[in-house]
C-alpha cells in the first residue's frame, strides 16, 4: 500500500544515507522499508515533530502553498473559497489565503468543523454541505463572485463553485475526494462552460511536479508558523493493524487536520 512516510535509517548502502539520519519518501504502510532510494531525502527532525513534518510541513503545507499561491495566483482583496477546509491541506489554504489579506469562505462537514474553520483557521465564514444548500449559500456569502476556488472535493460542490466564479477566476484542481470511491460519479462538471463565459481558468496540479518551489514554500510556511501566524493540526493514530480503519477517516470525515499513522 503505496503512502508517504518519514523514519530513521537502521542501515544504508548508499553512502548518502547513514544510521541515524532521518529520511522522508514512498515508504509504504509498513514498519521496515527496503529498496531504491530513489526519492528518498533526509529531513531535519529539529524543524517539529514526525507529524509536522509530514503535515504543516510536509506534503499538505506544500500542497496548500503552491497550488494557492502559483496554481490559483491569489492577490490581496481576492475571494477565496475553500473545500475540505478542515482538512490537512485546507486548514493551510484558509490561513495563507487569509494572511495574503483575501476574504475566505471554508466548506466542511458538520458544525463543529465549521466552527474550527472560522475559530481556529480564521475563516471568514464557513458552509456546512452536510446540512446547507452550499449553491445557494456561496451566492449568499459572495454576491460579487469568487476570485479563485480551491477544490479538494470534486462533484456537486464543484459545481455549485463553478456557478458563482468571477471573471478571470482560477479554479484550482488539488483533489476529488467525494468521487474516488465511486466511477459512476466521476462525470462532469456540468455546467464547465462558466470557464468559458468568464473568461476562468481550471488548472490541475500535483504536488510532485513543482519541486522547483518546495525550497520557496517550506521557508515561508516555517517562518509564518514561527511567528504564530500559522497554526497546523495533526491527527496522529497509531499502530500498523489499525490502517484499514484509519484510512477510512478520510472519507467519513472523522479526521481533524492532517492524519498520521505512527506504526
Ligand atoms: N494535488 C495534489 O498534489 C494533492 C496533494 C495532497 C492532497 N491532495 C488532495 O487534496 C484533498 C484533501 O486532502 P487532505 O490530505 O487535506 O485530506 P483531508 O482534508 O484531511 O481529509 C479529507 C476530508 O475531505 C472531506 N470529505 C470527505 N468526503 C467528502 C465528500 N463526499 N464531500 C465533501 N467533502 C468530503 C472530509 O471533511 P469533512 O468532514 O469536512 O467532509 C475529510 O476530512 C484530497 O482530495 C487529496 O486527494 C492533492
Amino acid at each position: 500500500m503505496r503512502a508517504f512516510a518519514i523514519g530513521e535509517v537502521i542501515a544504508s548502502q548508499n553512502p548518502r544515507f547513514k544510521a541515524g539520519d532521518h529520511v522522508q519518501g514512498l515508504f509504504g504502510v509498513q514498519t521496515i522499508y527496503t529498496g531504491p532510494i530513489t526519492g528518498v531525502s533526509k529531513i531535519d527532525p529539529s524543524l517539529g515533530p514526525p507529524e509536522r513534518l509530514l503535515g504543516g510541513l510536509g506534503m499538505p503545507g506544500l500542497t496548500a502553498y503552491i497550488g494557492l499561491l502559483h496554481v490559483g495566483q491569489l492577490t490581496a482583496g481576492e475571494t477565496v473559497l475553500v473545500s475540505a477546509a478542515s482538512g490537512a491541506v485546507g486548514q493551510i489554504v484558509v490561513q495563507i489565503a487569509k494572511l495574503k489579506g483575501a476574504r475566505v469562505i471554508g466548506i466542511a462537514g458538520g458544525p463543529e468543523k465549521c466552527k474550527r474553520v472560522i475559530d481556529a483557521f480564521g475563516a471568514d465564514d464557513c458552509i456546512d454541505y452536510k446540512s446547507e444548500n452550499v449553491g445557494a449559500r456561496i451566492g449568499a456569502l459572495c454576491p460579487d463572485g469568487i476570485d479563485v476556488y480551491f477544490d479538494n472535493v470534486g462533484g456537486e460542490i464543484l459545481e455549485a463553485a463553478l456557478a458563482h466564479i468571477r471573471q478571470r477566476a482560477r479554479v484550482v484542481i488539488c483533489g476529488a475526494i467525494s468521487v474516488y470511491n465511486d466511477p459512476a460519479l466521476m462525470v462532469g462538471p456540468r455546467n464547465y462552460l462558466q470557464i468559458l463565459v468568464k473568461s476562468a481558468r481550471m488548472e490541475g496540479f500535483v504536488i510532485m511536479h513543482w519541486a522547483d518551489k518546495y525550497a520557496e514554500a517550506q521557508a515561508n510556511l516555517a517562518k509564518w508558523a514561527r511567528s504564530d501566524k500559522l497554526v497546523f493540526r495533526e491527527h496522529v493514530e497509531t499502530g500498523i493493524e489499525n490502517f484499514p480503519q484509519v484510512v477510512n477517516m478520510l472519507f467519513s470525515g472523522a479526521n481533524t487536520g492532517k492524519l498520521v499513522l505512527k506504526v
